[in-house]
C-alpha cells in the first residue's frame, strides 16, 4: 500500500502554476500507482489557524494533563500529523513569497513540528520522527534563485525547507523550482520553464520508482 500527500499552499486560487504542476504530478503518480490514497490539503482555500497561546502553554504537557482550550489547540495539529504519519510520500506545492514559504505554509509548519509526534531528543540531540519517508517540494516564484546565480543568498525558501523536513526526520526531498515571470519573460521562455519543471518532475518520479514505486 502506497499513501501520498498533496498539500498546496498558495493563495492565489485561480492561476496558479505550483498548484497546476502538483496537480500534473499527482495524477502522474496516480496513474503508476492507481488505487492508492492520496490525501488533499489546499492550504490557501483552507488555511491552517496559526498557533496560539493554548497551543504553546500545552505543548510540553502530557495530552492528560492539558485544560480543554489547550486539549481543543491540538486538534488540528493532530490530524496534520496523522495525515504525514499515514503518508509515505509527499507532494508540497508551496510559491515563494518575499523570499521564503507563503503565511500559509508558515502555519501548517508551526502545527506540525511537534516533540513527542514529529521530532525527539534521542541520543545525539534533536531526531526525526518521519523517517522513510519521501517528499518532492514544488517551488513556484518569479525570480530565478539558482545555485552561483547573483540572487542565490535571497533563497530562504530550498535551504529552509530542507532543514525543516531533515528536522521532522525527511531527508529524502526533491527540490523543483519554476520560475514564471510575464514582466521579464515572453511566453515561449515562460513555456519553456514550465517543461522544464515538467521534466524534472519526471525524473523525480523516475527516481522514486527505484524505491518502489512503478514508473510505465
Ligand atoms: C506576496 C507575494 C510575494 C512574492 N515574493 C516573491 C519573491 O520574493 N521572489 C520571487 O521570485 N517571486 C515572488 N513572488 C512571485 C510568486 O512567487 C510567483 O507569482 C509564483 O508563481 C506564485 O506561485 P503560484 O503561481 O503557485 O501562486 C511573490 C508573489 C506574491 C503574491
Amino acid at each position: 500500500m502506497m499513501s501520498l500527500l498533496h498539500v498546496d499552499s498558495s493563495a492565489n486560487l485561480e492561476g496558479s502554476h505550483s498548484k497546476a504542476l502538483a496537480r500534473e504530478f499527482v495524477a502522474a503518480w496516480s496513474e503508476v500507482n492507481p488505487g492508492e490514497q492520496v490525501i488533499y490539503r489546499d492550504l490557501g482555500a483552507s488555511p491552517v489557524p496559526p498557533i496560539d497561546q493554548h497551543f504553546i502553554a500545552g505543548l510540553y504537557l502530557p495530552p492528560e494533563t492539558r485544560t480543554p482550550e489547550q486539549a481543543a489547540a491540538f486538534v488540528v495539529s493532530d490530524q496534520l500529523i496523522n495525515e504525514l504519519i499515514e503518508a509515505d510520500t509527499y507532494v508540497f506545492a508551496v510559491p515563494m513569497y518575499n523570499f521564503t514559504v507563503p503565511a500559509q505554509f508558515k502555519a501548517y509548519i508551526d502545527q506540525i513540528v511537534r516533540f513527542g509526534r514529529t521530532v525527539s531528543f534521542g541520543a545525539s540531540g534533536i531526531e526525526g520522527l518521519l523517517g522513510g519517508k519521501r517528499a518532492v517540494i514544488i517551488s513556484s516564484r518569479g525570480g530565478d534563485y539558482s545555485k552561483g546565480g547573483p540572487r542565490e543568498a535571497f533563497d530562504f525558501h530550498e535551504p529552509y525547507l530542507r532543514k525543516l523536513l531533515a528536522m521532522i526526520g525527511v531527508t529524502d526531498v526533491s527540490y523543483v523550482p519554476v520560475s514564471q515571470n510575464p514582466m521579464h519573460d515572453d511566453e515561449t521562455t515562460r513555456g519553456r520553464k514550465l517543461d522544464e519543471a515538467r521534466a524534472a518532475l519526471v525524473d523525480v518520479l523516475r527516481t522514486w520508482s527505484d524505491h518502489g514505486v512503478t514508473v510505465a
